[in-house]
């Protein structure tokens, strides 16, 4: 009822502070970056997997959902790929300040891009607020380790001239110069990469 209604005060704005307090986790995007087949994906849902199950509201963006829905209409093309990231950088931002660890694994072959994606975190501060933690994490893997895994054989056709703009065989893939993280899925197991973000985390305080 009208009477009811006028009962109810609201809060004129939570802070992100506030928000964080009232969720009991921190919000903060694990941005992977790398070359198709480096393991990004692997490695980002079992960080997801570790962080539900220790009670942490956490949420993975990825070609599945995103390329399917919200960038259905983007490709490859230099241009295509740059919009991809600045969406996904919007979307990841908003997660992260909702309280949610997002998850994010993309080639994000561009270093201006992830750059674009770092910024817009750093400068999620309005109201007084901290910036949106961003951590990048550098999945590396030679591109001969990637080309062997060739999951969806993609490589091979990229080598046959059938995919035009290929990460690392027609297209560039600009290595991070300083990622908060670098694992290389060559050599450790999934589990040992996982540990290695949870260990970070931690250590920053992101997590408890
Ligand atoms: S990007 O560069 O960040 O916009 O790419 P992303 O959205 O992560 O999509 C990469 C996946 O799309 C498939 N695919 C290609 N990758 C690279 N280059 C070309 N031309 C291409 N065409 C299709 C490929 O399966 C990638 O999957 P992952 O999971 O990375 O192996």
């Amino acid at each position: 009822t009208e009477q009811q209604r006028s009962n109810v005060t609201w809060h004129p704005s939570l802070t992100r502070h506030e928000r964080n307090q009232l969720r009991g986790q921190r919000g903060f995007t694990v941005w992977f970056t790398g070359l198709s087949a480096s393991g990004k994906s692997t490695v980002a849902t079992a960080l997801e997997q570790h962080l539900l199950h220790i009670g942490l509201a956490s949420y993975r963006l990825d070609g599945d959902n995103v390329r399917f829905g919200l960038n259905k209409d983007l490709g490859f093309s230099e241009k295509d790929r740059n919009e991809n990231i600045r969406r996904i950088a919007e979307v990841a931002k908003l997660f992260a300040d909702s309280s949610t660890i997002a998850l994010t694994s993309f080639i994000s072959p561009y270093r201006a891009d992830r750059q674009i994606a770092r910024d817009l975190h750093a400068n999620a501060s309005q109201g007084g607020d901290d910036p949106l933690p961003f951590i990048e994490v550098f999945v590396d893997v030679p591109l001969e380790e990637a080309e062997k895994r060739d999951p969806k054989g993609l490589y091979k056709k990229a080598r046959a001239g059938e995919i035009k703009d290929f990460t690392g065989i027609s297209a560039p893939y600009e290595a991070p110069e300083s990622p908060e993280i670098t694992i290389r899925t060559d050599q450790l197991s999934v589990e040992e990469c996982v540990h290695k973000i949870v260990a970070y985390l931690a250590e920053k305080g992101l997590i408890t």
